[in-house]
């Protein structure tokens, strides 16, 4: 079976500047895949080109074995952004936000259906915010919105969710909860690919690892691999930070255990 993702050889230059250097990743089915790397490694434009929102400069992408530029069903795709994205002044509710997950299921533009209606009811039951339907996204806390934008991927049918830093900002019992949820949906025959800081209770669910630095591809492989370096903070940084050849493995990716 041909992987539901797989970016091959893939360079990105943004504002004139190389950000992703000859990446290759792949994504089996029913694979959780966590994509880890410092502030400024290259992990969002990793995602964001995997799900053609950036073009490459070389390589490819397929999706569920179609070369991108011919990929049509995007429903199969559930991507969530990274947090400030997404959410950033937008005051639509729980429902409206879900609902939009169903936009590319409709055969025509128009008022949704009973189906759709259901849709969004039962992928918001199934994120836990059942009680929520009504409330303005802003008005949730961060892992209760990115539960929000999980239901929305849901509601469309998506069998490949791609989430840029979903556990970021949310505490221990939420990103319990969202575990759990990943955990199911992958039983269910869903993929993931996760980018993280931290893993935390997501380790795990995690399959297999890949770890960017400065745009490259620095390790490929079991969890079991990755050194987790605590106490070293890089969240909330701009700047990307200068590769540290001193530092074995990933250097910037939070361990298990970090508060914030
Ligand atoms: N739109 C952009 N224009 C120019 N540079 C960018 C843009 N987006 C990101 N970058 C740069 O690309 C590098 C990788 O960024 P990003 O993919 O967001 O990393 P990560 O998600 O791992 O923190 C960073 O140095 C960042 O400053
Ligand atoms: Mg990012």
């Amino acid at each position: 079976m041909s992987p539901v993702l797989s970016v091959h050889g893939a360079s990105v230059t943004l504002d004139g500047r190389p950000v992703l250097r000859r990446v290759d990743l792949e994504v089996a089915s029913g694979e959780i895949v966590a994509l880890l790397g410092a502030n400024g490694s290259g992990k969002s434009t990793l995602v964001r080109a995997a799900v053609g929102l950036i073009p490459l400069d070389e390589g490819q992408v397929e999706l569920f074995g179609t070369p991108l530029p011919r990929f049509r069903t995007w429903r199969r795709l559930g991507y969530v952004p990274q947090h400030s994205r997404a959410v950033a002044g937008v005051p639509a509710t729980v429902q409206e936000v879900v609902m939009s997950g169903r936009l590319s299921r409709r055969p025509f533009v128009g008022i949704a259906r009973q189906a759709d209606h259901d849709a969004v009811v039962g992928a918001v039951a199934r994120v836990g915010l059942a009680d929520r339907l009504r409330s303005p996204l802003a008005e949730l806390s961060g892992g209760q919105q990115q539960r929000a934008l999980i239901a929305r991927a849901l509601a469309g049918d998506a069998d490949l969710l791609v989430m840029d830093e979903p556990t970021s900002g949310v505490d221990h019992e939420n990103q319990e909860s969202l575990a759990e949820l990943l955990g199911g949906l992958v039983n269910e025959g869903a993929s993931v690919l996760l980018v993280a800081h931290e893993l935390g209770p997501m380790r795990p669910l995690i399959d297999r690892t890949l770890v960017l630095r400065a745009g490259h591809v620095d390790y490929d492989g079991p969890v079991s691999g990755v050194t987790f370096e605590e106490h070293e903070q890089v969240h909330h940084h701009t700047e990307a930070p200068e590769p540290r050849p001193d530092v074995p493995n990933i250097g910037g990716v939070w361990g298990e255990g970090d508060v914030r």
